[in-house]
């Protein structure tokens, strides 16, 4: 089954774009099929931090526990005890004055310090604020016992889900060990890679959520949703929220050789000669969440309008944090991309992200960001 989201405030039709499609119109960055993400963004110049985890996957050593890699910061994760972090996992990384993970090193090109966390906390306040009116997940979980957020950040979902399911375990994974300490004694975080094999997990999931996973390293989504099937209960569910890095206009208002247009052209080119992928189709997704044994597949799509032009006041509203959010995340989103796979120098990177500051505040760029949810059911009984 395939529907299309229509929520009140915010609909595809509010900006004129036929619900339920994709926008294709010419000269538009057309989302298409994610690739394989094999990411090897490693920059020649970057000290690498080996971590022991990774350290023993290339060895061919079995890959680390849940209980190994448990973060000191929230107690037992289903069942296994504390234990502190290595310190491989946190001698962090640093390059171009940015923070990044440790663990498995180079994996994730976006930053993990404390500019980069406030930016993600905005992102998800728009996203579930906003966007999904309060909604933690779309996907019909009735009571969850055991539930899994891959990617978690800084941990702001698993810690609402927690709040709202206190009978639930949470359990979010990342590569950083940055989720505060302070959270609900049902909420826990690893420290894991979620595009290796899922290995440790002694439990099954009731529902396994990911939310902005395009940018990640995942071996590609046909894996993760056939790990997400075999940690699944019967008539568990697995939901994806993500972002289409792509410059829509419903108007051609937005020219060809805007700097916000040049923007996404050279990171799409970047990320792409780094096999990595910022742009999935939900309809491609749907067939992989089939191929991999799902029913009841589910769409919903929505324009993440960027700027103050939307004439709607909830639309408006989302624009002026969308774009606030795009301001603060513009180096981190470039930084790592542009230098390592484009060769870019900081001078010539920062002059570009100046002209695509002042353009976010142009009222006359129609632009937007399509966001999605797809969900699908492991069938009951499997
Ligand atoms: C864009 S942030 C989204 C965070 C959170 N899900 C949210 O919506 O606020 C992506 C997060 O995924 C993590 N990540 C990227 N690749 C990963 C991987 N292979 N395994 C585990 N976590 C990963 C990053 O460290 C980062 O914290």
């Amino acid at each position: 089954m395939t529907t299309f989201g229509k929520p009140a405030m915010l609909s595809w039709s509010k900006l004129k774009v036929p619900q339920g499609t994709t926008s294709t119109s010419e000269g538009q960055d057309t989302p298409k099929a994610a690739e394989s993400p094999k990411n090897s963004l490693v920059h020649p110049n970057t000290t690498v931090v080996e971590s022991e985890s990774a350290w023993r996957r290339e060895n061919d050593s079995p890959s680390p526990s849940v209980e190994e890699l448990v973060s000191d910061l929230g107690a037992s994760v289903l069942g296994s005890s504390n234990q502190s972090l290595t310190s491989s996992i946190i001698n962090y990384v640093y390059e171009n004055g940015r923070r990044y993970h440790a663990y498995q090193n180079g994996k994730y090109w976006l930053p993990n310090d404390e500019k980069e966390q406030d930016r993600m906390d905005m992102q998800h306040h728009v996203i579930f604020k906003l966007v999904l009116n309060d909604k933690l997940f779309l996907a019909p979980v009735r009571e969850p016992k055991n539930i899994l957020d891959h990617g978690t950040g800084t941990g702001i979902w698993s810690i609402e889900v927690g709040d709202t399911y206190p009978k639930a375990h949470v359990m979010g994974t990342d590569l950083s060990p940055i989720q505060p300490t302070f959270v609900p004694p049902n909420t826990k975080y690893v420290v894991d890679d979620f595009s290796l094999e899922w290995l440790g997990y002694s439990t099954k999931f009731d529902l396994i959520h990911c939310s902005l996973g395009n940018a990640f390293s995942a071996r590609d989504w046909k894996s993760f949703l056939v790990e997400s099937y075999s940690h699944l209960t019967p008539g568990g569910w697995v939901e994806l929220k993500d972002i289409n890095i792509a410059a829509m206009s419903h108007d051609y208002s937005l020219p060809q050789m805007s700097a916000i247009r040049i923007w996404h052209g050279q990171l799409l080119e970047g990320a792409a000669t780094s096999k990595i992928s910022l742009q999935i189709s939900p309809g491609d997704l749907e067939v992989l969440f089939q191929e991999a044994g799902f029913v009841n597949v589910t769409i919903k799509e929505w324009p993440l309008p960027i700027g103050l032009w939307p004439k709607d006041p909830g639309l408006k509203k989302i624009g002026a944090f969308q774009s606030q959010v795009i301001h603060d995340g513009l180096e981190a989103f470039s930084l790592a991309i542009f230098t390592r796979a484009l060769g870019w120098d900081l001078i010539k990177i920062e002059k570009l992200l100046e002209e695509v500051r002042e353009e976010l505040n142009n009222r006359s760029y129609h632009w937007y960001w399509p966001f999605f949810v797809v969900y699908g059911q492991k069938p009951e009984g499997r």
